[in-house]
């Protein structure tokens, strides 16, 4: 993998009706706003970026399974399949880039359902909470990741 290659941002179900829904939890910003945001602060780690969002679960774990050796990391807000999807965990074991997971609010102050992640369990870090700009914090540790050594810690 080579960071020249694109950094793939995976987002989930629902994910396209930011900006409508539920704005006091996601915040007031579309998904183009985010994706214009990520493109902009990948530059300045000398990354570009391949942002994408589906409602279909296939389609994700299709688009995952393609980023081996094809894309230089993965961020992923994989929405509500994030508590239920063990097809897209199975489909993350498959990746040795970075993978790192972003969350708009808190899972942890929400319902007990989604307190779990099954993306965690793959995932370097995760980050949540933080609204959009939780994006802008994945690239920087998506960029941090690709500079540490793999026997590093
Ligand atoms: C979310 C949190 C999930 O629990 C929820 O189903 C989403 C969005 C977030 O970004 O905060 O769709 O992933």
């Amino acid at each position: 993998m080579s960071e020249t290659q694109p950094v793939l941002i995976l987002n989930g179900p629902n994910l396209n009706m930011l900006g409508v829904r539920e704005p006091a939890l996601y915040g007031r910003e579309t998904l183009v706003d985010i994706e214009k945001r990520c493109e902009a602060h990948a530059k300045t780690h000398g990354l570009t970026v391949d942002f994408r969002q589906s409602n279909l679960e296939g389609e994700l774990v299709t688009w995952i399974q393609q980023a081996r050796g094809t894309a230089s990391g993965i961020i992923i807000n994989a929405g509500a399949y994030t508590h239920t999807s063990v097809a897209i965990l199975d489909a993350l074991k498959l990746i040795d880039a970075p993978i790192v997971e972003v969350h708009l609010s808190h899972i942890f102050r929400r319902e007990a359902f989604r307190h779990h992640s099954y993306v965690s369990l793959v995932a370097h870090g995760m980050i949540s909470g933080f609204g959009a700009h939780g994006y802008v914090l994945a690239l920087d540790a998506v960029a941090s990741l690709l500079q540490t050594p793999k026997t590093g810690s």
